[in-house]
Parts: structure tokens; C-alpha cells; sequence
């Protein structure tokens, strides 16, 4: 039974990011296909939220649509984007930099940074432009903040690396540059899409060491995408699990990780590595369906251990379990799989 809207519009206004009820689709030659539907998930002022769910689930394009980088064909054909209470679902690409919404109020960084950072200049003209977003600042205040972000973010001879250019860096070192570009420019909300999958497992720690503690010394508010139920252990204080391009389920890190309630979020955490070695114990039969061919009622049913027959017809909806939990499942007691 549905008890009450999953996001109600106070809660709406006061998070610094809400996403109600998005749909995005993706047209091509190939025709129209709705990659992202109903995807609802709010952040607020200084708060980490995980989004986590199996690869093709919607993750990458839920938070595209927030930074209005779709890419061509995209389009949010449903529901609205609200940034520190301005609707910024259809702003063009010249009024989302007229209002800051690229880089200074709102950051990326994004799975690979050497796609994110210009080859042809210095990652020292690179932090500039971050750091002129904030401020005027002389040259030589320029250089010195600019070595003091490198320094923040562990790169070795900082003073040296801001003359350097991003092919002159590892892999990680670029890594830790962007987090520094991203964090230069002071934004209220840095949004980080599998920041560390392109490095090494130790490096991947220290980076996310890093960002969780500068989120926490700026008061940021943070979206982190992953596969990984150790990272939103370790990262995050609320999670948003998705599904075929829905939300299935939110909560507080606690709750989701104690006592997960959606079948598919139980079966992900039984599934998916925990960053705990020997931890994966089954794999989740199945794959996630693709926009082409999506099952009638419950999108998971076709794969989900305790499916009824009424959820293969019934589309459940986010209902609000308290006031910090929603769950999308027609078994409102789901028993245990
Ligand atoms: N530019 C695009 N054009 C058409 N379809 C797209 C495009 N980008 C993504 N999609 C489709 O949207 C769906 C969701 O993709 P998305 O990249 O958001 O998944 P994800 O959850 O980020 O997966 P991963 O964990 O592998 O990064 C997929 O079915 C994908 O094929
Ligand atoms: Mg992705």
C-alpha cells in the first residue's frame, strides 16, 4: 500500500539536490528508448549519498541528467532537477555556466581523467580556471593556492606538477589533479562517478580516503556512484540502490547495510564485493534488462527469488517506508530470499 509521496515537496525545497521522478530518453536512428524512468533521489547540504547498482542500471545517466551532459539524443523527457531550490532540468549548456553550475557550484569528476583534463595545458593553467571562479586572484596568490590544492590532495612536489602537463602524470596522479580542479572551485555539491575504477586497489583507497575527507573539511554535499558496498560503507550516509533505471530503494548507509528490504538490493549485497577480501559469495543470476526490452510490472521480477504473480503486472511504485527509507516493491514485508 502506498503510505505516502517517497519525496514530499518540503523535503524537496530544502535539499540542495532533488530529483523527482526522471525519465530520460535516448533517441536514435534506432528509434526512442527510455533508459532512466520515475529515478527520484534528494541530497542534502553536507551529505554523501552512494548510488549503487549493477552495471546498465542508470547510474552514469541519472547524474549526466544532473549536470545537463547527456550527450547527443539525450533528453529528460519526465520529472524535474532542482539545485538549491532553482529548477535546472532544461538549462542549455550557456545558462548552466552562466549560473555556475559547471564546476563552481556544482564539480565532476569523472571515472577517466585523462578524458577530463585538457592535454594542452599545464594542470597549473588547469587549477587556475577553477580557482578565478572563487575569486580574483594575483599570479603569484594563483601559484601558491595552487600548490597548496596539490599538496591536499597527496601529489608529490606540488610546485613542480603545476608546470607539468597531464601526460606527464600516472594515472593517479591525474586522478588526484581533477579532485584537486574539482575542489578548487569550492562547489556546494561535487558529484563523483566511479572515481577510482581506472586505478590500482591501493591507490583507489587513498583516493577515496581523500575524498571523503575533504567532503567532510569543506561541508560538501556528495553523489558517489559504485558497484561497491565497501565504498558506500565507507563513504556515503545515505544510498540510493537502482534498477533498470529506477530507484528500488533509499536509506541511511546503517539501514540499507543492516537490514536491506528490496529483494534486488539484498541480492546485490550478497553479490557484489564488499572490499572485504572473500566476501563475494553468489553471483546475481540474470542480467539487468535493457531499455528495449523491459519486463511488464516489477522491472526485477524476472530475476527476483520471492516474486508473487501479481509482480509480473503490477508496477510498484517508491513508497515511503519512514522518513528516511523508501522501497519500490509490491511485498511491503518482502520475506527473506
Ligand atoms: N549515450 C547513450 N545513448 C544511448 N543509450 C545510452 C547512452 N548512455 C547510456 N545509455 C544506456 O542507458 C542505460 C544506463 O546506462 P548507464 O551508463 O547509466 O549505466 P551505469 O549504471 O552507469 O552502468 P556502469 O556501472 O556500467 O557504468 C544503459 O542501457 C545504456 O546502454
Ligand atoms: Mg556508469
Amino acid at each position: 500500500m502506498p503510505l505516502q509521496p517517497s519525496l514530499d515537496a518540503a523535503s524537496a525545497r530544502s535539499a540542495l539536490l532533488a530529483v523527482e521522478n526522471v525519465a530520460v530518453t535516448y533517441s536514435n536512428r534506432s528509434g526512442s528508448h527510455e533508459v532512466c524512468s520515475d529515478v527520484t533521489l534528494s541530497v542534502g547540504r553536507g551529505e554523501a549519498l552512494a548510488v549503487i547498482g549493477e552495471s546498465g542500471s542508470g547510474k552514469s545517466v541519472t547524474v549526466l541528467a544532473v549536470t545537463g551532459l547527456l550527450g547527443a539524443g539525450g533528453t529528460i523527457t519526465q520529472g524535474s532537477i532542482r539545485f538549491d531550490g532553482e529548477d535546472i532540468t532544461r538549462l542549455d549548456d550557456r545558462e548552466r555556466r552562466r549560473r555556475g553550475l559547471r564546476g563552481r557550484r556544482i564539480g565532476m569528476i569523472f571515472q577517466n581523467p585523462s578524458r577530463a583534463l585538457d592535454p594542452v595545458f599545464t594542470i597549473g593553467q588547469q587549477l587556475n580556471e577553477a580557482l578565478r571562479q572563487t575569486d580574483r586572484f594575483s599570479q603569484p596568490e594563483l601559484r601558491r593556492k595552487g600548490t597548496d590544492w596539490l599538496r591536499h590532495v597527496g601529489l608529490p612536489d606540488p610546485e613542480e606538477a603545476l608546470d607539468r602537463y597531464p601526460h606527464q602524470l600516472s594515472g593517479g596522479q591525474r586522478q588526484r589533479v581533477m579532485i584537486a580542479i574539482a575542489l578548487a572551485s569550492e562547489p556546494d555539491l561535487l558529484i563523483a562517478d566511479e572515481p577510482t575504477t581506472a586505478l590500482d586497489v591501493t591507490i583507489q583507497a587513498q583516493v577515496l580516503g581523500l575524498i571523503r575527507r575533504l567532503q567532510r573539511e569543506l561541508g560538501l554535499a556528495l553523489v558517489i556512484v559504485t558497484h561497491d558496498f565497501g565504498v558506500v560503507a565507507a563513504m556515503a550516509d545515505r544510498v540510493a540502490v537502482m534498477y533498470a533505471g529506477q530507484v528500488v530503494e533509499t536509506g541511511t548507509v546503517d539501514e540499507i547495510i543492516r537490514a536491506p528490504r528490496h529483494p534486488y538490493t539484498r541480492a546485490l549485497m550478497a553479490s557484489l564485493p564488499t572490499g572485504i577480501p572473500g566476501t563475494r559469495v553468489t553471483a546475481l543470476p540474470g542480467s539487468v534488462p535493457s531499455a528495449r526490452s523491459m519486463p511488464s510490472g516489477c522491472r526485477f521480477h524476472p530475476r527476483c527469488p520471492v516474486a508473487v504473480p501479481a509482480c509480473s503486472v503490477t508496477r510498484p511504485v517508491l513508497d515511503s517506508l519512514s522518513e528516511s527509507r523508501a522501497m519500490r516493491c509490491l511485498l511491503e514485508e518482502a520475506p527473506a530470499s
